[in-house]
């Protein structure tokens, strides 16, 4: 485990900064930042729709405000705290992430989130198309104003563990590759085809975020009850929307129930269903094997578009698959499992489990890179939850992964307060891994020999291609 230095001071800054949502993300960011951040507790305000953590607010010194933002009220709502500029930290829900940028592009404010959500009722809405009610229309979206104001005040979108961490993690993971393999470099690519083209190199095909958070509550699932080491509201609606998954080059099998979408970048295809009820094969060191659910990231998006090569012609020359493969705690599969078999109704209940629950476990999330000669190499934090409560207040393994990546994201917009809007891919993957570093428990890269051809069982007839990175032999259903 990395110590973290004792109270080291990031960084200085003078305005005012407001937390939106003070769910397990909020409450874990606020002592993190009071204690990393040059900032005095009277600069920061949160509002969130509940008194959830109204006592770590008071803890703090740190005002808290009862306030559902909503389309009507939010610009009047923020514009008593940011009329003159500031910092909006978005760890809320259900209140529009583009709707905020274009805010604070308009009051000269610093922006930050993890997630690009909508309005409540967009991912659920019938009579939207799949494709408009997934990841990619939300990011095309954003990038669509960002292209308008490409000097902008700062809006750092999608800066968590995943999406976030995980396009640093993917950039350190090549270079350790291309190291590790004593290939000849010049320098570390700088820019965005550089690393595109060492991807390439390195054989790359497939990339996963694979993760295994195998925490526990003392107090297991009850029937009926949904359970989760974070926002069940944010997970139920993320794995309700389309599953979505970069899509390489190397590709050979369109799948029977996808599609792409007709406009954007096109490094990303949708299935028909949810990614809550789509499982893929995936591998973690500590965990070996197992399936994950194919849940939509803005990370399998933003990575697989970062990483694309285009011939001169424009057609494509090379993109890896990139998507996620999410084992979460064992009661919030069960939870899934029991909202599936309901048509994915609301649970009767719902438990945020945070860290004054949790009696065990650890959340290993990293990136999992896969064709290279070496084998599959994955790269990530395995933090348990013992190592989280010692590092910081408030936090449990999983929402200490989401701070780090919040903590270097405000950083570096600070320091850089005219970048317009920025993802994780873009921002200098040193300096973020440099400031999150202390903050995720043992980061590690290690090897394996898995596909997800290994040990595959031969009692059934199974449809799979002799190339074991087809995406067709990593998907279970
Ligand atoms: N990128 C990552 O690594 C990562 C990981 C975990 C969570 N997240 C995201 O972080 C966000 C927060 O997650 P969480 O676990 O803290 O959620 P949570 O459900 O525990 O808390 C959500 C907070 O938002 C507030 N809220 C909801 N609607 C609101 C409204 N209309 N106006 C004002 N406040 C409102 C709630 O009151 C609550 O305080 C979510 O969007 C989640 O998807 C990102």
């Amino acid at each position: 485990m990395t110590p973290m230095p004792a109270y080291k001071k990031l960084i200085a800054y003078p305005g005012p900064i407001v937390i939106l949502g003070f769910g397990s993300i909020g409450q874990g960011t606020l002592p993190v930042l009071l204690r990393h951040f040059d900032i005095a507790p009277s600069q920061v305000t949160i509002i969130a729709a509940d008194a959830d953590g109204a006592e770590i607010a008071r803890e703090y010194g740190v005002a808290h405000v009862i306030e559902r933002l909503t389309r009507k009220n939010f610009e009047p709502v923020l514009d008593r705290y940011l009329a003159g500029g500031g910092f909006l930290l978005n760890v809320s829900v259900e209140v529009e992430s583009l709707a905020l940028i274009k805010y604070c592009g308009k009051r000269g404010a610093l922006y930050i989130d993890t997630v690009t959500e909508p309005w409540p009722g967009r991912s659920e809405d019938p009579s939207l198309s799949p494709s408009r009610r997934s990841n990619y229309a939300l990011r095309e979206e954003v990038l669509a104003y960002a292209r308008q104001k490409p000097n902008g005040p700062t809006a750092v979108i999608t800066m968590g563990a995943n999406p976030g961490l995980a396009s640093a993690w993917v950039k350190q993971g090549l270079w350790n590759i291309a190291l590790d393999r004593g290939m000849s470099m010049d320098k570390k690519p700088a820019t965005r085809e550089q690393w595109a083209r060492l991807a390439r190199r390195l054989g790359i095909k497939v990339i996963h975020v694979a993760e295994r958070d195998t925490q526990t509550a003392a107090r297991r699932k009850q029937w009926g009850e949904f359970l989760n080491t974070w926002s069940v509201n944010g997970f139920i609606g993320e794995g309700l929307q389309p599953a979505e998954l970069g899509w390489g080059s190397h590709e050979r099998h369109f799948p029977q129930d996808g599609a792409r979408h007709g406009f954007g970048c096109d490094a990303a295809i949708l299935l028909d269903r949810p990614g809550a009820a789509t499982l893929v094969r995936s591998w973690t060191p500590l965990e070996g094997p197992y399936h994950g659910f194919l849940i939509t990231h803005a990370e399998s998006i933003s990575i697989a578009d970062y990483l694309t090569l285009r011939e001169s012609t424009g057609e494509l020359a090379y993109r890896p698959t990139v998507h996620y493969a999410y084992h979460p705690s064992d009661d919030t599969v069960l939870s899934l499992h029991e909202a599936a078999g309901n048509n994915w109704k609301p649970n009767e209940s719902e438990r945020v489990v945070g860290p004054d629950e949790i009696v065990d476990g650890a959340d290993e999330l990293g990136v999992l890179l896969m064709g290279n000669k070496k084998g599959a190499y994955w790269y990530g934090s395995r933090l348990t939850i013992d190592e989280a409560r010692k590092l910081a207040p408030h936090n449990s393994a999983t929402s200490l992964q989401v701070v780090a990546g919040i903590l270097a994201g405000m950083v570096l917009a600070i320091r850089e307060p005219t970048a317009g809007v920025v993802e994780p891919d873009q921002l200098d993957h040193e300096e973020v891994l440099k400031i999150a570093a202390p903050f995720l428990g043992e980061q590690v890269g290690v090897y394996g020999d898995w596909t997800p051809l290994k040990d595959r069982m031969t009692l059934f007839g199974a449809d799979i291609d002799a190339d074991p990175w087809q995406f067709k032999n990593f998907r279970v259903r």
